[in-house]
């Protein structure tokens, strides 16, 4: 027994080596033979050296079905603390796959929770790397129990710190929901990182079909189809990279600014390309990404979702240093028209930009919803109304930079028009209609002979394909030649530094989901 000060110190420095989830030089072999870091080369790479701070390494299991009393499991399957990441504060929790699977009993969960409450006290973000068989199957319900605290933990921390989930192992089942709470989804495109609610066996018997673990929740899967995850990654250590490029486009919490970086791209820089980007026909697309990377700071623009809904694009940028949320038609998919999966992602984005303080900037060059039975039948009117509820809910600075099309009800749903926006500026190339003028003179043209049906068109052109009717209304506050984008943005950011918007008092709204 230890009674000296020396003693009862060494006997720490000893409980600690055997804690340390020193993996042997086999484990590590097969660790990284599966194309994977191990838990410590993750965590080093993440944190600044030397600032990781490791919590509640003492945790021990309270489990004693099935032989585990015999078992010892360092931190019990997860490794969680807080350390600098580019010098400022982040907590983690990462689960160890080679303690016992990373699987989650009660005090894995524990670990966890407290990691998450810790991150909300500190108001610092929390990420969390996912290398976990799921439920502990020995523990029975403290498991289940465990996974509804975090999800309540997840719940309680949203939209007061940033959450970002990394998935760098297999996740199934209830593993797959505190990812799906956070606020953005990393995959890594390998076979060992894959997310689910039921594995492959499972849909086999149930339904027949066969399906690959990778086809049914691999990264691409993930990325490109459901729309579940958000960005994905060719390895751990680009994943990890990934993750501190994007959390040097955030504010630790709700209550701070994004922190501001020294531009050196001139604030009054004028892009000549913009101004022969629109093509002449008014039908052919040209590049949305293209056009905002010539505006934004040294064309850097960091892509959310960049292969979900293609025909909207989302993304992290800077104008003179400050972070900024990008929201774009892109002609190039769908020719940029709005359908469910586009509205759902630009509405996620929205709102995680207006709970961290994120000016939004809105590129719009959108020709209507998109027409069909698929969306109709899959609910586009419930989906494109969360867009229309996110814009408006949003308090934080919106601008919104009109530059062909802007048409109808998407129109309104970009962030234009009255209620919306707190700058409307438009290209000449602007054209602010119920629709294009094609589509006008079917309803309202049709019983016109065709000379005079294209002489009309012609007028509808002239009259509403321009962003000059909206101007007279006072709907577009500046008509501008489009190389004078950046400095204008620039400027609107600056003059609406200081915007504040009382809202009704209320619980909260019932954003249509
Ligand atoms: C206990 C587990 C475990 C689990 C894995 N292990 N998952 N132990 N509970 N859930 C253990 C294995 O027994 C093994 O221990 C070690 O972890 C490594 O697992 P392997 O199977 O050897 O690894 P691999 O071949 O890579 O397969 C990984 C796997 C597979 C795909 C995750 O292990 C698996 O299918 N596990 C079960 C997944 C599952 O059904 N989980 C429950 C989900 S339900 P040894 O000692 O042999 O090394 C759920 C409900 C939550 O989570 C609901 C919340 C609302």
């Amino acid at each position: 027994m230890a009674s000296t000060t020396q003693q009862k110190t060494t006997l720490l420095i000893d409980k600690e080596k055997q804690l340390r989830n020193a993996a042997s030089e086999a484990e590590v072999s097969r660790i990284h033979a599966s194309g994977r870091l191990t838990l410590s080369e993750r965590i080093d790479l993440f944190f600044d050296a030397g600032s990781f701070v490791e919590l509640d390494k003492f945790i021990a299991h309270r489990c004693t079905h099935f032989g585990m009393d015999a078992k010892k499991l360092p931190g019990d399957g997860v490794v969680t603390g807080y350390g600098k990441v580019n010098g400022r504060t982040v907590y983690l929790f990462a689960q160890d796959f080679s303690v016992i699977g990373g699987s989650l009993g009660e005090m894995h969960a524990n670990k966890i929770v407290k990691c998450i409450e810790k991150a909300i006290l500190s108001r610092s973000p929390v990420v969390g790397m996912n290398d976990s068989g799921g439920a502990r199957i020995q523990e029975g319900v403290e498991g289940l129990i465990g996974y509804g605290k975090i999800f309540a933990g997840n719940v309680e921390a949203s939209g007061v710190v940033p959450q970002i989930a990394a998935i760098m192992g297999p996740c199934a089942g209830g593993a797959v929901y505190s990812p799906a709470l956070m606020d953005f989804i990393y995959m890594v495109d390998k076979d060992y990182a894959r997310m689910f609610i039921t594995g492959p066996e499972v849909v086999q018997s149930v339904t027949g079909e066969t399906v690959s673990p990778m086809e049914l929740g691999g990264a691409m899967t993930h990325n490109r189809q459901s729309g579940n995850a958000h960005f994905v990654a060719a390895s751990d250590a680009d994943c990890i990279a990934q993750i501190k490029h994007l959390l040097g486009f955030l504010p630790s919490s709700s209550k701070d600014t994004p922190p501001r970086y020294h531009c050196t791209d001139p604030v009054d820089r004028r892009a000549a390309e913009l101004n022969t980007i629109v093509p002449d026909q008014g039908n052919k697309p040209y590049d949305m990404k293209a056009l905002i990377r010539m505006v934004v700071d040294n064309g850097d623009i960091y892509e959310v979702q960049p292969y979900f809904a293609m025909n909207i694009v989302t993304c992290f940028a800077r104008m003179n240093g400050e972070t900024v949320g990008i929201i774009a038609n892109q002609p190039m998919y769908l020719a940029g028209c709005l359908d469910i999966n586009a509205s759902d992602k630009a509405a996620r984005f929205i709102r995680f930009c207006d709970c961290f303080n994120i000016p939004l900037v809105t590129f719009v060059d959108v020709p209507g919803y998109l027409p069909g039975t698929e969306q109709e039948f899959g609910g586009i009117i419930r989906h494109g109304a969360k867009l229309l509820y996110a814009y408006p809910e949003a308090t934080v600075p919106k601008i919104t930079v009109v530059i062909r099309k802007a048409y109808g009800g998407a129109y309104i749903g970009m962030c234009s028009g009255k209620g919306g926006p707190d700058m409307v500026i438009a290209w000449p190339t602007a054209e602010i209609a119920v629709m294009g003028a094609d589509g006008a003179a079917k309803i309202i043209f049709r019983k016109f002979s065709a000379e005079n049906k294209s002489r009309l068109v012609e007028e509808y052109k002239e009259k509403f394909a321009s962003p000059y009717p909206a101007a007279e209304r006072g709907y577009v506050d500046r008509i501008i030649v489009p190389d004078q984008t950046r400095p204008a943005i620039i400027n609107a950011l600056e003059m609406l530094r200081g915007k504040t918007v009382s809202t009704p008092d209320r619980k909260h709204g019932n954003m249509p989901l």
